[in-house]
């Protein structure tokens, strides 16, 4: 099976195309390196030994798209290029709009040309916006509170409609929790530019000393130890969700929306010690004021995906923080 992978070099997407090549899929990487860089092309092809076809390119490109379908005669494409930081999304809404949403419309006017009926969609669990109960299941009222989870739940739209329109057409709209960890080979992972939003990646770069301490945002929610409880899910089980995902819209068509998260919750505090556990690296910390619009806890019901992809996230929390580490440090070899 051909699969063209959009935002391919991209954190996530990297993981999914490493997961595919082991399966055997052919694996197109499509990314315009807005957010990512060459050298994750250069890890997979030392990682899968193989030479994997890339195209630098946008989404909001369709006739660049076309070709592609068509020249490698993709049978179904994961899609995930797109912005995801939250804060630039409310600094820049008209930019997150333009290029999640009026690239999503692109690339499927490219699908729509060729024919083709087979979406794998990344969706966020942002899209569900206040938990209104726990764990949050598919059926909770989607309200999300910025742009950037506007632009996702459009997204879910367009193509939901769309595929009632279009008799044949599968889709696997994944809804991810909070992906975080590495491929175990250390060579790819979440690389962000600039000061990172995400607490992982802040906390790496605590520990080597980019930044001098953690800053905990709140240590007086309504949760066990008082900083905010996340659902916290290994990348390679994200992908190997995707896995499951292709499986299940080869089979059956339709609409399809599936929680990915591993079903657990684990505080700010729990993830720092078991990362200096791990790392065995001390992590300074000081506490701030809560960030407006921050929660106490959300975390998912993972039922469906379980019962209908016959997935289920299996690495650790010890696993998220050893593997990210690993990455960080070879990143580190590699950069100094
Ligand atoms: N990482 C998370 O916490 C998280 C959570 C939920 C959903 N998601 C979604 O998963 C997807 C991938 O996330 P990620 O963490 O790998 O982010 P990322 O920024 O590492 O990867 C996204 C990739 O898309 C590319 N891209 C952006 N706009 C593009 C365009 N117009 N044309 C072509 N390429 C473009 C970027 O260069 C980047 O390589 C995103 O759609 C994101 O919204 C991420």
């Amino acid at each position: 099976m051909n699969i063209l992978i959009t935002g391919a070099t991209g954190y996530i997407g990297s993981h999914i195309a490493l997961v595919l090549i082991h399966k055997g899929y052919n694996v197109v990487l499509y990314d315009n390196l807005s957010n990512s860089n060459h050298n994750v092309n250069t890890a997979l092809k030392i990682i899968t030994g193989k030479i994997i076809p890339f195209i630098h390119g946008d989404i909001r490109d369709t006739e660049k798209l076309v070709e592609i379908l068509v020249d490698y005669k993709i049978d179904a494409v994961v899609h995930l290029a797109g912005k995801k930081a939250v804060n630039e999304s409310i600094q820049k809404p008209i930019y997150y709009y333009e290029n999640n949403v009026a690239g999503s419309i692109s690339l499927l006017k490219a699908i729509e040309k060729v024919n083709l009926k087979k979406v794998v969609f990344s969706s966020s669990a942002t899209v569900y916006g206040n938990p209104q109960y726990l764990p949050i299941d598919e059926k909770h009222s989607t309200n999300p509170t910025n742009p950037y989870g506007q632009s996702k739940l459009q997204i879910e739209n367009i193509l939901f409609d769309y595929t009632k329109s279009e008799q044949n057409f599968g889709v696997a709209c994944l809804r991810y929790f909070n992906p975080v960890g590495a491929h175990q080979s250390g060579l790819i992972g979440e690389n962000p530019k600039g000061i990172p939003n995400n607490l992982m990646p802040y906390i790496c770069q605590v520990a080597t000393g980019k930044l001098p301490y953690l800053k905990i945002f709140g240590n007086d929610y309504n949760t066990h130890d008082g900083t905010g409880v996340r659902d916290y899910i290994h990348v390679m089980d994200i992908a190997e969700g995707h896995l499951a995902a292709l499986n299940l819209i080869e089979n059956t068509k339709g609409w399809h929306t599936i929680n990915l998260g591993s079903g657990q919750g684990y505080s700010v505090l729990e993830v720092l010690i078991t990362f200096e556990q791990t790392s065995n690296k001390f992590i300074p910390y000081k506490i701030e004021n809560r960030r407006p619009g921050d929660i106490d806890i959300c975390f998912a019901k993972t039922e469906k995906a379980e019962k209908i992809l016959k997935w289920k996230a299996k690495r650790t929390l010890n696993d998220m923080c050893w593997s990210t580490w690993n990455f960080h440090l070879q990143s580190f070899v590699n950069n100094n």
